[in-house]
């Protein structure tokens, strides 16, 4: 039965396609988590089974880890992987120089050591997150359960002082309790509006007791390639300088997307 996706799902899979095509035999490989990186697990696994890549996969949560050996990837943790080729993640947001923010899906702490754990990380998105300045989206920070109503306002008042536009905290909940990430921690999301110096900020939030990490990613990211929803996938490196354009052809879509 054909899977009608909309053109946003389209549009990250595109990405994702072209950005697994960055992946050689023999590498190892990080592999980002939410809905823009779940397809690229889902083609890299048929890569691996259509031309026999051996890989070695280092997950940055739970649950890409469980649809990654579920699709047939050899999975291992970072400490036994070491030092990895490349990772491939998705992004809330990104700007001109490629600072990012993640970790809306609440795996930024985890994201981030597995990306500076790598030679070169690759961003996949849809055009919808490119900005001029970052933080329309939230930015998430990582807090130990211990005592975070006592980092939320230190977080606050350290924000009094920042180049933004917004200064309140908001604990992230699952329904009726918090969120818990998989490293059993919180998340506070800060609604910013406009984060005028992401790498002061991030510098000063990482000081804070009880922060583990906020979700800025400055100069980690190495490329991004934007999909779009007809297939264009523009291919955009910071290191070389150069931009790529090509097509995805969406040649089987019911093989493709048969097993959603
Ligand atoms: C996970 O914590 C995030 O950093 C995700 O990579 C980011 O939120 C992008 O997710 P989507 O691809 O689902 O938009």
């Amino acid at each position: 039965m054909p899977v009608q996706l909309t053109p946003i799902d389209r549009a990250k899979y595109a990405a994702a396609r072209r950005a697994v095509d960055l992946v050689e035999d023999g590498m190892k490989v990080g592999l980002g988590t939410g809905s823009t990186a779940a397809w690229m697990v889902r083609a890299l696994a048929e890569r691996v089974r259509d031309e026999g890549l051996r890989l070695t996969c280092v997950p940055t949560s739970v649950r890409t880890g469980d649809l990654g050996r579920e699709l047939g990837l050899k999975i291992v943790s970072l400490e036994e992987a070491g030092w990895l080729d490349l990772t491939i993640d998705g992004t809330d947001e990104f700007d001109a120089d490629l600072t990012l923010i993640k970790g809306g899906g609440g795996a930024h702490l985890m994201e981030k050591i597995v990306a500076t754990a790598s030679d070169r990380m690759v961003v996949i998105t849809d055009a919808s997150k490119e900005v001029k300045t970052l933080g329309h989206f939230p930015l998430p920070v990582e807090v130990i359960p211990f005592g975070w109503q006592a980092s939320r306002m230190l977080i606050e008042e350290l924000l009094n002082a920042m180049d933004v536009m917004g200064t309140s905290a908001r604990l992230r909940m699952n329904g009726e309790r918090p969120f818990v990430t998989d490293q059993g921690n919180h998340i506070l999301d800060l609604a910013l509006g406009r984060i005028g110096n992401p790498r002061q900020l991030s510098l000063a939030l990482n000081q804070v007791p009880g922060v583990v990490e906020n979700g800025l990613f400055i100069d980690i990211c190495d490329a991004v390639v934007i999909g779009y929803g007809d297939g264009r996938v523009e291919m955009r490196d910071i290191a070389s300088g150069t931009v790529e354009h090509e097509r995805i052809v969406f040649e089987e879509p019911d093989n493709i997307f048969k097993d959603l």
